[in-house]
């Protein structure tokens, strides 16, 4: 981590406040931001190579309407075989360069029947099921307690300024439960009705461990999935990456338009 710190640290330009977490087929954000600075992940020493198809595997450091962000391209995935300190390497190397607000975004299955295919929703809060948790073992009482609080871990106050930036620009942003599976393999429609019957509406492989990661450390985040599909059961047909990536790609612009009007709006 202090190498990968020692290498950024002087190339990185102004302080990033806002880190920016883009999920699979989501990377196009990392185009907007004005004077990016781009390091590809193999040239961060330490960080994590992201293998999964659809993502991009940078780190783009630049600003928004003045405000300095931080966005990684792509991420790492314990399905990948990394774990869990590597999965949340890029969210602790950026707080440690300034950043005090975290935006994740994640492609998901949709559970919650009153979610089309596209939707893009906001996350409320999260079931942890990928068996793990980056705190494990020692705790390091300067980043934060052994025993942290995750009763508002996304913040009511960043998913209130979500929802108005969203009615402003004509997206409607239902908020959902998050269920965090380890993956890779997708559910089976016997999993997707235990997970609605715990209260998950929606199903990923990612986030949850960068979330807790990130409230040890008392950074205040939000999240954003993409509904890339309905959960394996719901529709008569088989869960596939392309259209995951698909479906991706199709709400890419309007995700981007999103994230380029609420991040300079956080109050942080
Ligand atoms: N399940 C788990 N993760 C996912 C899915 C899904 O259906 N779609 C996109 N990521």
């Amino acid at each position: 981590m202090d190498q990968a710190i020692d290498y950024l640290a002087p190339r990185i330009g102004a302080r990033p406040e806002v880190g920016v977490v883009l999920g699979s087929g989501l990377g196009a954000f990392a185009d907007e931001l004005a004077g990016a600075r781009t390091f590809p992940y193999g040239e961060v020493p330490g960080w994590p190579q992201s293998t999964a198809v659809g993502h991009a595997g940078k780190l783009v450091f630049g600003g928004i309407v003045g405000r300095g962000v931080a966005v990684m391209s792509g991420r790492a995935h314990l399905y990948e075989g990394h774990p869990m300190h590597k999965v949340v390497f890029g969210v602790c190397a950026l707080a440690r360069l300034g950043v005090r607000a975290f935006v994740f975004t994640n492609a998901a299955g949709g559970i919650n029947l009153s979610y089309g295919q596209g939707a893009l929703v906001l996350i409320s809060d999260h079931i942890n099921l990928q068996g793990t948790n980056p705190l494990l073992g020692p705790n390091d009482e300067s980043l934060g307690p052994r025993f942290p609080d995750m009763s508002d871990a996304y913040d009511p106050e960043f998913r209130a300024t979500a929802k108005a930036v969203g009615a402003g620009l004509g997206v409607d942003l239902p908020e959902g439960v998050y269920a965090g599976l380890l993956g890779p393999s997708y559910e089976t429609p016997a999993e997707i009705r235990y997970l609605r019957a715990i209260g998950a509406d929606l199903v990923g492989m990612s986030t949850v461990g960068e979330v807790i990661a990130a409230r040890h450390m008392g950074i205040r985040c939000m999240a954003i999935s993409c509904v890339t599909n309905m959960a394996a059961g719901i529709l008569p047909q088989k869960i596939n990456h392309e259209e995951v990536l698909e479906t991706g790609a199709r709400v890419r612009s309007t995700l981007v338009a999103l994230l380029r009007t609420l991040i300079p709006r956080l109050e942080i």
